[in-house]
């Protein structure tokens, strides 16, 4: 049997390297990947070929590939689109639109349905205000889709591209995913934590940033508020839901975009939880209005009974889990803490 020609873009990431390492674990794969920055040691001997440098100017590379799956990764994520915002743009939606562009030419000219993966996230969600937050509970797909980020306007419209190229794109409207519409299929992801590499841009960074401090024992300020709430989940769940999704029967999938939910915690059940692993850890408050604008405008949890019903997903890790049986003895290892 042939390898699965699959493509990751924004490689170097903390979800690009999960899971380039899991599709090589899994074997089968032939790995191209793709990211502004070069490959890290972690990937460097899994990765077939690397293309480096932006999207949106390297795609015409990409028309001489053939891909089956392709898990379009690279972002940037919701701290910094807030400050670089046309930066943002470009590489969220522009980089996203040149590559469903291709996907939709290559699923149509050989007659395959190309499968594209694509994270979405909580930050697609836009909570109006702390009532509303607090009121809403678990949040399904279709509600509140008001987001307050660029971050999360970019996610949301090109959860949209994504549906347009998948179902309608030249208005053909065929009533079954015919071979030559491309395979769209999205996450939307809580915050996500590894044990092994730290996010950058991002938001829900204080979770990761606080614990990874901690077990090094640097002092830590979070810049969100105790009381702010919001869903995370550790990598490894992640990166399965990730190879869940791909794998799931096209007949089974109802919808295009699934939220997946692990725990939801507070910025002070964090530092709790912290403290309790290492009890000299210093960890304050010192909300930054900017991104505490941001945590809340996002939901505190969301409801993932669709992609339970659909494709079966489960966490692995509730928050004890994660904490006892993947991050704390992983990161003990790493800093020997
Ligand atoms: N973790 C991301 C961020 O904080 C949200 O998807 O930007």
């Amino acid at each position: 049997m042939t390898d699965t020609k699959a493509l990751v873009t924004g490689a170097c990431g903390e979800i690009g390297q999960a899971l380039v390492q899991a599709l090589a674990r899994r074997g089968g794969y032939h790995i191209t990947t793709s990211d502004l920055a070069p490959l890290p040691d972690s990937i460097k001997k899994i990765s077939a070929e690397h293309v480096r440098g932006d999207l949106v100017y390297k795609i015409k590379t990409f028309y001489d590939y053939d891909f089956d799956v392709i898990f379009h990764l690279a972002a940037s994520l919701s701290s910094k689109a807030e400050v670089a915002s046309e930066e943002a743009h470009r590489i969220n939606v522009e980089g996203t639109m040149q590559l469903l562009m291709l996907a939709a030419y290559r699923s149509e000219k050989y007659g395959k349905s190309v499968k594209f993966i694509f994270p979405s996230s909580i930050a697609a969600y836009g909570m109006r205000n702390l009532d509303t937050k607090q009121s809403a509970g678990r949040v399904k797909e279709n509600e509140y889709n008001t987001p307050q980020t660029m971050y999360g306007c970019n996610k949301l419209y090109c959860e949209k591209l994504g549906i347009y190229y998948g179902k309608f794109f030249g208005q053909k409207h065929l009533d079954e995913n015919p071979p030559h519409f491309l395979d769209f299929r999205s996450i939307r992801f809580p915050g996500l934590i590894s044990a092994f590499t730290l996010p950058s841009g991002g938001t829900s960074d204080y979770g990761p940033e606080m614990l990874h401090a901690a077990a090094q024992g640097k002092p830590y300020a979070c810049f969100v508020r105790e009381d702010s709430k919001i869903s995370f989940m550790a990598m490894p769940d992640a990166i399965r839901s990730l190879l869940m999704l791909m794998d799931a029967p096209r007949a089974n999938l109802n919808h295009q975009v699934y939220n997946i939910a692990a725990f939801a915690l507070t910025a002070g059940e964090f530092r709790d939880r912290a403290l309790k692993a290492f009890p000299g850890a210093t960890i304050s408050f010192e909300p930054n209005p900017r991104r505490q604008g941001i945590v809340d405008s996002w939901p505190e949890d969301v409801d993932d009974s669709l992609a339970r019903a659909e494709w079966g997903w489960q966490p692995e890790y509730d928050a004890d889990r994660f904490c006892d049986d993947y991050f704390l003895p992983e990161i003990r290892k790493r800093y020997n803490a």
